[in-house]
């Protein structure tokens, strides 16, 4: 099934092993600071300071304390070889999940399974398609984003799977072309951290893992990959390095990260992208330093497939997990397995740091509810629907039933339809066209209205945009249990309310269109789209990310074919992010527009309850609709500028609707901006200061790094054999064991092994004595110093109905933190006042945090409230805050 997949990952083996053997390497100087200077311009290039030693875990963590002791107890009975087992893959197509590391046998701990996607269960049946992370970020509704990550958690569970892949914060959304935005929530730090907090929550109270990604910048698919790029032409040798200053990237980047590590996140999995030219999985600033450090993520630290490059530098780098264990997939060999035996025998890689990767790997399993013993046994495969086949596909061995097709959806249809629905987002609507009351004659055109022709799971990882766009394409996606097309809602609608109901659902039938759309007394909704994903499959011509921001197969052609015939033309958007409208949002024929996202699997029914006010839209949109691509400021690289690609974010944080602030264009349509049936106003906004200690950098040391284990290593190379002549031995599996004890060299089979470049270890990375805290650091809270999360001001405000219909309204506020390199605004804070009848109010109240006045200081490290005043903003959008009052 994922043959694309295959034979992109072919290419990418043979191109990266050609063009740059030193992807392979292990060794240490790799790992930071090879500063070379830039090809073209001879500017230096952006470098990624080192910090070592990594991270230990802290036993005290606040909501880790119990987990620590459970998995202290389990990896003190670990042999070396076990706690290998643990923190490598065992290659790709190994086993039934798209990854899986080694069981421990001898205590009873079966194989760990990390699935995708962040939209449901993948590569498996009976399970369900959620709404893409962005759509339900559109809902601005804590409790439907906690709902989703809870029912997609159960539906991993009861599919045996240990880690679910997401949710994402990355992609953020830097630019509006980027592919994978629709994986994530929305191009702003708040929306976006709230969004992956209480995903994280729910997915993790399912008792599954959730995994946070992916950490960091990685914001755009173009030359993520050297094999993929090539295999599209590109002549690069390393993947792309996004080059973010340290004020961006705690600003912006980080932000969400830090929402989802004080949410007790289990794993996050590092990028295939480098960051300021040094690659994700390998980059101590950022994992240790950043993530583990700063932030004092507890949990452990996976690759992306793939973006394994180096072994030691990774391990001391702070990485804890290889996915899925080999070097390129299908080798059959790894940086880690063997190697990592091999580096923590030598004396390489100190045995706290491996203690410290099997205890965050085995705290998060317990964290999540776990035991011992008692694992959901996976019941299906990734690479085979059939229910009898290779346990060990790769292999090609283990012949024995490995779908048992266990439905998991429970009742989650109806879930999905209602986020669906209050995701929607109005974005124009005259002439009272909607809410729709029984139209005499409906009359639906375009081909985002009906089915693929190939059926809703027709294309691989729906890599392709036929019919309506209810998923988009990736390893993101996820099979359809089946798929409601707004066609076949609207027309079940039409026939129950008497109307007369016809449709097109091509784009390319001029002639029909136009003599149904010109008959008397028509009501037409136009369905267009545009689509977008991950960047191994290519879709006409879009390598991922998106070429322009127009719609899809002459979208703008036929909405303006319609509405120059019919003067009630609604226009229905599915995408992955803003398109361009100008060409005729503002014709008075078109008289509604509503976005319906990327809605899933109930993708019509969701959208008949808004069309016919069954459920009031509320849905905001979440980033901004430019007039064109230029307007925001920012977009995705397509030529590589260098060998070794460098994108610099010189924007800062001046991205989507901050950009726009900034330099003064009106959008289309705003970042936070959607229409109701009803009307509300927007009073008497009130600001209490609350008392809280002044803010206090932390200080101290840790203590020193624990050693787990009650066994020493033996040096002795006999002993880490494979067990017996007649182990199982599966072709291409990734193993802890060697299979020599001649010599350290031959067991690698490493060429370089030991070269004096191995004997340099980074200042320190060896270091298991006490470190000191980092001042944004907190002794036991999760997420930072737990004062930035102090309230510093409560602000409410009354938000009344002042329509003649019951809704709901989405009150949001803003700060403007004074100085002159500050956005004019930024969100901080939002809610979804629920069925608010006609007349009534409701209250908005927003609790302000020192972390939501505060700029990241370089000079200290330090979050910092600067002397400049600080005012907020209340109301409806980003561009309409009737309410305001500076902050004392
Ligand atoms: C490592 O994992 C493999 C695959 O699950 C298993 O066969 C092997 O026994 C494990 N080795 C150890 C030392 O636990
Ligand atoms: C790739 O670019 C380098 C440097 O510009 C050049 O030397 C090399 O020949 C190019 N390789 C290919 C296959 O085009
Ligand atoms: C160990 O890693 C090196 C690359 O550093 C690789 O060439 C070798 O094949 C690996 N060995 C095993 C047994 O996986
Ligand atoms: C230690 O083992 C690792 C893993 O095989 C290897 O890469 C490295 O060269 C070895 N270092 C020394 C100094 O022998
Ligand atoms: C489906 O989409 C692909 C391109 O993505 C196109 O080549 C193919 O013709 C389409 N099939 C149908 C039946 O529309
Ligand atoms: C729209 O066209 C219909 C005829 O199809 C006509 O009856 C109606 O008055 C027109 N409405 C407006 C607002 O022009
Ligand atoms: C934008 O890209 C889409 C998808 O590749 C394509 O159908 C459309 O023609 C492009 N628009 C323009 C203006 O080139
Ligand atoms: C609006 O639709 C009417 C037909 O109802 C048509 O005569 C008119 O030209 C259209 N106006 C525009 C601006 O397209
Ligand atoms: C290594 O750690 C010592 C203190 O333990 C510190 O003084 C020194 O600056 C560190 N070196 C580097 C390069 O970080």
């Amino acid at each position: 099934m994922p043959s694309l997949f295959w034979l992109l990952a072919a290419s990418a083996a043979l191109g990266v092993a050609k063009a740059n053997p030193l992807q392979f390497s292990h060794r240490a100087r790799d790992v930071d600071a090879h500063l070379q200077k830039r090809a073209s311009s001879g500017e230096p290039e952006a470098v990624s300071p080192p910090f070592y030693p990594s991270p230990w875990m802290n036993p005290n963590a606040d909501g880790w304390e119990n987990a620590y002791a459970q998995a202290k107890q389990f990896v003190s009975q670990m042999t070396l070889m076990e706690k290998v087992n643990l923190t490598t893959g065992v290659g790709w197509e190994g086993e039934q999940c798209v990854g899986q590391v080694g069981s421990v046998p001898r205590l009873g701990l079966t194989s760990m399974c990390m699935q995708d996607s962040p939209v449901g269960v993948r590569d498996t049946d009976f399970n369900s398609v959620f709404t893409s992370g962005q759509t339900a970020a559109a809902t601005f509704d804590r409790q439907l984003l906690y709902a989703r990550g809870l029912a997609m958690g159960q539906e991993h569970r009861g599919k045996g799977v240990t880690v679910q892949l997401g949710p994402v914060a990355g992609p953020l959304g830097r630019a509006p072309e980027g592919g994978r935005n629709w994986e994530g929530f929305a191009p702003d730090p708040v929306l976006t951290g709230v969004s992956i907090a209480e995903t994280i929550k729910g997915i993790q109270d399912a008792g599954v893992i959730a995994c946070a990604k992916h950490f960091i910048g990685n914001e755009q698919e173009h030359f993520r990959q050297v094999g993929e790029a090539q295999g599209y032409g590109y002549n690069i040798t390393q993947t792309l390095s996004a080059n973010i200053d340290d004020k961006t990237m705690h600003e912006m980047y980080l932000w969400p990260f830090a929402d989802a590590v004080r949410a007790g996140v289990g794993a996050v999995m590092c990028s295939y992208n480098q960051i300021n030219n040094s690659y994700a999985c390998q980059n101590s600033k950022m994992l240790n330093n950043l993530l583990k450090g700063e932030l004092g993520f507890q949990g452990f630290v996976m690759t992306d497939w793939q973006a394994h490059q180096s072994g030691v530098s990774s391990a001391l780098a702070g990485l804890d997990m290889s996915m899925p264990g080999d070097t390129v997939f299908n080798s059959g060999v790894s940086y880690w397995g063997t190697n990592l035996t091999l580096a923590v025998i030598n004396g390489t890689i100190p045995e706290w740091r491996i203690d410290d990767m099997a205890m965050r790997i085995m705290a998060a399993f317990f964290k999540v509810g776990n035991t011992v013993g008692s694992q959901i046994p996976i019941n299906f495969d990734s690479w085979t629907l059939d229910t009898y086949g290779p346990v060990h596909w790769a292999a090609g061995v283990g012949q024995q039933q490995i779908n048992h097709h266990v439905d998991v959806r429970g009742d989650h249809g109806t879930l999905i339809r209602e986020i669906a629905a209050k995701g929607t987002v109005l974005l124009k609507n005259t002439n009272n066209a909607l809410p729709l009351n029984k139209p005499r004659f409906l009359v639906v055109i375009g081909d985002d209205a009906g089915p693929n022709p190939d059926g809703p799971n027709g294309c691989s990882d729906r890599g392709c945009d036929n019919g309506t766009l209810a998923m988009a394409w990736g390893s993101g996606s996820a099979n359809f249990p089946y798929m409601v097309t707004p066609d076949a809602a609207l027309q079940a609608k039409a026939i129950s309310d008497g109307s007369s109901y016809q449709s097109i659902l091509a784009n390319n039938r001029p002639t029909t269109t136009e003599a149904l759309v010109s008959q008397d007394g028509v009501t037409a909704i136009v369905f267009v789209n545009a689509d977008s994903g991950e960047g191994y499959i290519n879709v006409a011509g879009n390598e991922g990310d998106r070429l322009n921001l127009t719609l899809w197969h002459d979208g703008d052609a036929l909405i303006k074919n319609v509405s120059s015939l019919c003067n009630n033309t609604i226009v229905v958007i599915h995408s992955t992010g803003p398109v361009l409208v100008n060409e005729w949002y503002d014709s008075p024929n078109v008289t509604a527009i509503v976005w319906a996202g990327i809605p899933g699997q109930e993708s019509g029914n969701s959208l008949v309850d808004v069309l016919y006010g069954d459920v009031n839209p509320a849905g905001r949109t979440p980033f901004t609709w430019g007039a064109s691509r230029e307007s925001y400021g920012t977009d995705v690289m397509y030529e590589p500028n260098s060998q070794l690609p460098q994108l610099d974010f010189t924007e800062g944080v001046f991205i989507d609707y901050r950009h726009f602030d900034k330099t003064n264009q009106t959008p289309v349509y705003e970042f936070g901006y959607g229409l109701s049936y009803t009307t509300f106003s927007y009073s008497n906004l009130q600001v209490v200061k609350t008392s809280s200690a002044p803010y206090t950098p932390t200080e101290g040391y840790t203590e020193a790094a624990p050693v787990i284990s009650t066994s020493n290593v033996s040096s002795n190379l006999a002993d880490y054999l494979f067990p017996n002549a007649s182990f199982p031995y599966v072709w291409q599996y990734i193993y802890p064991y060697l299979n020599t004890s001649k010599s350290a060299k031959a067991a690698s089979g490493d060429l370089h092994y030991g070269e004096p470049n191995d004997k340099y270890l980074p200042p320190n990375a060896t270091d298991g004595s006490a470190q000191p805290y980092l001042a944004a650091a907190d002794k036991v809270a999760p997420g930072g110093n737990a004062a930035l999360y102090d309230v510093l001001y409560t602000v409410t405000a009354d938000v009344t109905n002042t329509g003649s219909v019951t809704g709901d309204e989405v009150p949001q506020l803003y700060v403007s933190l004074g100085g002159p390199d500050d956005p004019p605004k930024q969100l901080r804070g939002f809610d979804r006042l629920r069925d608010l009848a006609p007349g009534q109010t409701g209250v908005f109240e927003v609790a302000i945090t020192r972390r939501d006045l505060s700029n990241w200081d370089t000079a200290s490290q330090d979050w910092i409230i600067s002397n400049y005043t600080k005012t907020v903003y209340v109301g409806s959008s980003s561009r309409k805050l009737p309410l305001s009052a500076t902050l004392a």
